[in-house]
């Protein structure tokens, strides 16, 4: 994540950002067949907006980023381009673990990352050790995640610990995500309007932005306007 030199919008005011931003990034395998190339090409130019975005959401100071990357569900996909976005995500956190360490920059992982290959578990432990005193920003990959899965996780522990969860706090406590703040925006890129069993207990007061516009497409502008959306949104978390 090289620094990024920052414009901002006008309209967008500086003071008001969403604590953590979250996005599911979508649209990789059209961008590349309506440009005539494998799928695989797809998630290298999503890998290279993945990294100008996250300098952007860093250079605008938003203090945490969830990203899905892998979902439990994309284990169904040709075997081919699953090794090729392990091997993307793989060569992404070696070459860049220096400079998230020179940015204070924390990366974690939410899912269950040791069943990826050996090589990407390593990359993985790596960087999260290196970062994990780092506290200016915190970057959260959703790898080999899954919702409901992280849910049942969670059961399972609270059953294992033996004790009544009294309240949603404490239930968050023992999910992946148990050091973040639950996500107060979400985008989704690509025109698809769903959720696809991404962070169904945090999402519970999230304000969500669905874009037609391609991952690798994604601009840092179209980001701004996207955040310029949020603050003109009410937010009553259930009040009046
Ligand atoms: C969704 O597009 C994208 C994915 C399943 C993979 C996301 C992975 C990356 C952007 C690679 C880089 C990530 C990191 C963390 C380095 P799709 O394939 O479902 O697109 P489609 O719906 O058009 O087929």
């Amino acid at each position: 994540m090289p620094a990024g030199k920052l414009h901002v919008l006008k309209q967008l005011d500086l003071s008001r950002l969403p604590t953590h931003i979250a996005i599911i990034m979508d649209g990789n395998g059209r961008w590349a067949t309506k440009r005539g190339l494998p799928r695989n090409l797809g998630h290298k130019a999503g890998c290279e907006n993945l990294k100008r975005i996250i300098t952007h959401i860093y250079d605008l100071g938003i203090k945490y980023a969830t990203f899905f990357t892998f979902s439990t569900e994309n284990w169904k996909r040709p075997q081919e381009e699953i090794d090729g976005i392990f091997n993307i995500v793989r060569d992404y956190l070696d070459e860049d673990a220096e400079e998230f360490l020179r940015r204070g920059a924390k990366v974690v992982v939410s899912g269950d990352y040791t069943r990826l290959p050996p090589d990407l578990v390593k990359s993985i432990n790596n960087i999260i050790e290196k970062t994990k005193d780092c506290d200016r920003f915190t970057l959260n990959l959703a790898i080999n995640y899954g919702g409901r899965d992280e849910i049942l996780r969670a059961v399972n522990e609270a059953i294992k610990q033996g004790k009544p969860i009294s309240n949603p706090a404490e239930f968050s406590k023992l999910l992946y995500s148990s050091d973040l703040p639950d996500p107060d925006f979400i985008i989704r890129t690509s025109g698809e309007m769903r959720v696809s069993n991404f962070m169904l207990w945090q999402m519970a007061y999230s304000e969500f932005y669905f874009t037609k516009t391609y991952w690798p497409a994604f601009s840092e502008r179209e980001l701004q306007l996207a955040l310029i959306d949020f603050q003109k949104r009410k937010r009553r978390f259930g009040s009046i």
